[in-house]
């Protein structure tokens, strides 16, 4: 058995409608996997579940509703016969000083990054553990952020955001594993990438004044990174192998795919 290949796979990814989930799901087809596009975005979720045929299939789920949650695993169970690949990908960013932001953002920022990835983690574990709807065990990633290793300039809500992530994620490692469920829980903290967030970040700090124009801010960006801008292939590529069997002795890790970003 090739311990690369996600052959009899079934993963569900949120926030999978565009941007890096959007790679991650074309990805993890590419190996094999059955893919649950998962969005509050419609018509682009669906677009990129027609584009995987049968092996994709989109459903409506808002991170922050556990209903939606609940029955978003439940159709991946009754459609593909099991799950076995939760991807916490959903997320959005807030760009604010600190001393500006307000308590409504700072809790809006919350609620989609974490309490968002708490139901996914949570549910995903009651589908996959021994007795679940599934349950034949499984692998959780949660796609946290360098913004969660280390603090940002105007990125004091989504930093946070990201380091309970970081530590939800370990603690979620601990759980399954002293309970021995099968399950591996680990967290990918992205450098900066292209994608309608990526360009929102290097937008906002010019609008915010804390760089002058948008060259600039690219050009800071690509010299934070020490070998260049990535592509959401390469944060795909992450996730695909904590996806896989070759991963099958990592739990509670937190792998950079960062381009050298956290090591500078
Ligand atoms: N792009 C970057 O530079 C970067 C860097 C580090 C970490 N990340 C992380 O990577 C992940 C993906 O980011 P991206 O760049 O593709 O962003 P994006 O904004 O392009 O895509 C985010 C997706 O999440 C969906 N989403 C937002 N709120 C949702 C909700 N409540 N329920 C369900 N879906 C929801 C959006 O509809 C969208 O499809 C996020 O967790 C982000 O924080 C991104």
């Amino acid at each position: 058995m090739n311990e690369f290949r996600l052959d009899g796979k079934v993963a569900l990814i949120s926030g999978s409608a565009r941007g890096l989930g959007a790679a991650m799901a074309e990805t993890l087809a590419a190996g094999g996997a059955k893919i649950v596009i998962a969005d509050i975005l419609d018509k682009e979720g669906k677009e990129t579940a027609a584009k995987l045929g049968a092996n994709g299939l989109f459903v409506h789920l808002d991170v922050t509703k556990e209903s939606d949650w609940e029955a978003a695993i439940e159709t991946a169970v009754k459609h593909f016969g099991g799950i076995d690949v939760v991807v916490n990908n959903a997320a959005i960013e807030t760009t604010s000083l600190l001393e500006n932001c307000t308590l409504e953002e700072f809790n809006k920022t919350f609620n989609v990054n974490v309490s968002g990835v708490f139901l996914g983690v949570k549910h995903a574990i009651r589908a996959m553990k021994p007795g679940g709807i599934s349950g034949r065990g499984g692998s959780i990633v949660n796609i946290s952020s360098a913004a969660g290793l280390k603090g940002a300039l105007g990125l004091g809500a989504y930093c946070a955001s990201k380091g309970g992530v970081r530590l939800l994620t370990k603690a979620a490692a601990v759980e399954c594993g002293r309970l021995n469920y099968g399950i591996r829980v680990n967290s990918i903290h992205p450098g900066l990438i292209k994608t309608e967030m990526g360009v929102k970040t290097l937008n906002d700090y010019v609008r915010l004044g804390l760089i002058p124009t948008e060259e600039e801010a690219e050009a800071a960006f690509i010299n934070a990174h020490l070998i260049g801008l990535g592509r959401p292939q390469d944060i795909a590529n992450g996730v695909y192998f904590l996806a896989s069997n070759a991963a099958q002795w990592i739990t509670g890790i937190e792998l950079s795919v960062d381009g050298g970003y956290i090591a500078a």
